[in-house]
């Protein structure tokens, strides 16, 4: 069993090996709509009402009590710390009430284990490209139970806090990364140069595999201005689309680069930004001219799930790894 509460999403999963039995999940995103962002109390406070549901929803899912499961896995970070300490508390209790191992495990890594699910086990190495509301993260996965890298990170906004920022700019609803993907539909992605960040000269030497987007949502905020002191109507499906493939053109370039400096013929990508249309077509487009084969999981796979903790919990207990001890504690800045 795999329960997950870092961010706005309570998910208890059940699985068999890489057999998924049952994936309930409870987000808290209509909540933080009028906040426009993840409120960590209002967070912390919707994990703590939706546990119990979910924890029922999956075992009547799965057909599984947690008396049968063989091990708890919990996400015990990276995250907002009081949102983690709801599942962290209730998996010790489960763990304590039905004597069942505990298993303490990395966010980051369960979202590239959670592919297990979906194509089977992991070849190794395996890149992986994660980008959420909170991550931006390139990994280099050796061995998914004991050896990940990171190669790289974002060094300001994660993307989809771009994508969400941006959207705001634009008077697009949270979140707007599913906005922005719509509205680029209808625009033209080179009628506005927006910079690229961290891809030339010094930038790209000291920060090979990192990104930043900060820069790019200043340069949209610039263009807006400028053409509202113009008096001109801003084309929202163009912004969106020029936006857009700048975010998208950086990550899927560097996350190529990556796997080609590293020897990774495979690519799993993870994150609700996984979905976005652009960000899928520069990836399986570039990765497939490098000979690189892409795993994308289904889309509720890659946003927050429980799921994907159990699928990194069995691949621990497979292994033989020993389990956490039981004042295992929340780590918000969790190394991989
Ligand atoms: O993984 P997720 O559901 O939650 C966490 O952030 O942990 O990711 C949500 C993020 C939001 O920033 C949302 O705007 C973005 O993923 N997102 C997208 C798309 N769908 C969701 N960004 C770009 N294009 C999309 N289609
Ligand atoms: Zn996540």
């Amino acid at each position: 069993m795999g329960i997950e509460s870092s961010c706005d999403e309570t998910g208890v999963g059940i699985v068999r090996g890489t057999e998924l039995l049952a994936n309930a999940v409870a987000s808290s995103v209509e909540e933080h709509v009028r906040f426009g962002g993840v409120v960590p109390e209002v967070a912390s406070r919707a994990h703590l009402e939706a546990f119990v549901p979910m924890l029922e929803k999956a075992q009547a899912d799965a057909g599984v009590s947690v008396a049968d499961v063989d091990a708890i896995a919990v996400t015990s970070g990276p995250g907002l710390t009081g949102a983690l300490l709801v599942g962290i508390a209730a998996a010790k209790a489960l763990a304590i009430a039905y004597d069942k191992p505990l298993y303490g495990v990395n966010h980051l890594v369960a979202h590239v284990c959670v592919d297990r699910l979906e194509h089977g086990e992991l070849p190794e190495p395996t890149a992986a490209l994660l980008v959420s509301g909170g991550h931006t993260n390139l990994l280099l996965v050796d061995d998914v139970t004991s050896s990940v890298r990171m190669l790289g990170e974002t060094i300001d906004d994660a993307a989809g806090e771009a994508f969400d920022k941006v959207a705001r700019l634009l008077g697009l609803p949270y979140p707007g990364g599913p906005q922005i993907d719509r509205a680029a539909r209808d625009g033209d992605p080179s009628a506005i140069a927006f910079p690229r960040g961290l891809t030339a000269g010094r930038d790209m030497e000291k920060h090979r595999y990192d990104f930043s987007f900060s820069g790019l949502k200043s340069a949209v905020a610039r263009h807006v201005e400028h053409e509202e002191r113009m008096g001109r109507a801003i084309s929202v499906p163009d912004v969106a689309a020029s936006f857009q493939d700048a975010v998208c053109d950086v990550l899927s370039a560097k996350t190529v680069r990556a796997c080609l400096d590293h020897g990774a013929q495979h690519l799993v990508l993870g994150g609700g930004v996984a979905a976005n249309q652009r960000l899928r077509h520069f990836v399986l487009e570039r990765a497939g001219e490098a000979g690189i084969d892409v795993r994308i999981p289904p889309p509720v796979l890659c946003t927050d799930n429980g799921a994907m903790v159990a699928a990194l919990g069995s691949a621990l207990v497979a292994k033989g790894v020993a389990p956490s001890a039981l004042d295992l504690p929340a780590d918000s800045s969790m190394p991989v």
